[in-house]
């Protein structure tokens, strides 16, 4: 069989020759190139990733020289997996390119820092945006507006730079920063939220928004203590 009818009417086609026409097409070639790319594309994200959290390494560290405490309790990356950013693709609508990756899903670098005090949150975000090679992109403070769940955090997507052998990339980070009140709610939460074993209700959700209240209160009550001994 010619290979342009083999390509025309695939269904005449036994295995092997199938197997020919696939290996002829390019389309290996093409899927080596697609995957070489993302996982190009998800490298940068790390590295991005890496710059932020160096970042608030260092902010930490000359805090701890200046005022003999860590505003930072922990630091997690996280990179969105590739099934989680075809389904928010999709959940927008929109074609899974590396081009849409890069400009509308603003979450594939994902950095929650934990701080001791409602404070330290924003004395963190505000040294980091002051810095001049931040550019900040989106910031969503539900602390000050927690959500209907009870939700506390600041939330900042930032631009940053990456110095590549040969160019200058500037990348995007999702930044959740909160304190271990905040963390401690948000993920038992998320556990209860999407237990299978179990239908989330509403009575939960209320339950859950009542205990976001009582850590919001913790925070305000560790915040007045603080005040106090500094005072002394
Ligand atoms: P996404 O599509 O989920 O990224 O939503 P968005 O772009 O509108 O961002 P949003 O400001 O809602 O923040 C998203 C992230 O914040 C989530 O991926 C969670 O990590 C966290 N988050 C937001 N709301 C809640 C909540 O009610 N409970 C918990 N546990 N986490 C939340
Ligand atoms: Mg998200």
């Amino acid at each position: 069989m010619a290979y342009n009818e083999m390509t025309t009417n695939p269904t005449a086609l036994d295995g092997d020759e199938a197997l020919q026409v696939f290996l002829n097409s390019g389309a290996l070639e093409w899927a080596r190139v697609q995957a070489q790319n993302y996982t190009r594309l998800m490298a940068y994200y790390r590295c991005a990733m890496m710059e932020i959290e160096t970042k608030f390494n260092v902010l930490n560290e000359e805090f701890s020289l200046r005022h003999d405490r860590n505003p930072i309790s922990s630091i997690k990356t996280r990179l969105k997996s590739p099934l989680s950013i075809k389904n928010k693709l999709e959940r927008k609508s929109l074609p899974i390119t590396l081009g849409t990756i890069e400009n509308e899903v603003n979450d594939v670098a994902g950095i929650r820092v934990v701080c001791s005090f409602v404070d330290d949150v924003y004395m963190l975000a505000d040294a980091l945006l002051a810095q001049d090679d931040i550019e900040l992109i989106a910031r969503k403070d539900y602390i000050s507006e927690p959500k209907d769940s009870g939700y506390r955090s600041l939330h900042l997507i930032v631009s940053v730079p990456i110095f590549l052998a040969s160019e200058k990339k500037y990348m995007k980070v999702e930044i959740q920063l909160r304190t271990i009140a905040m963390d401690f709610w948000a993920s038992l939460e998320h556990q209860l939220r999407y237990k299978k074993d179990r239908a989330f209700t509403d009575e939960m959700a209320r339950e859950l928004k009542t205990c976001a209240e009582m850590s919001a209160e913790l925070d305000s009550r560790m915040d007045r203590l603080r005040g106090n001994l500094q005072t002394e």
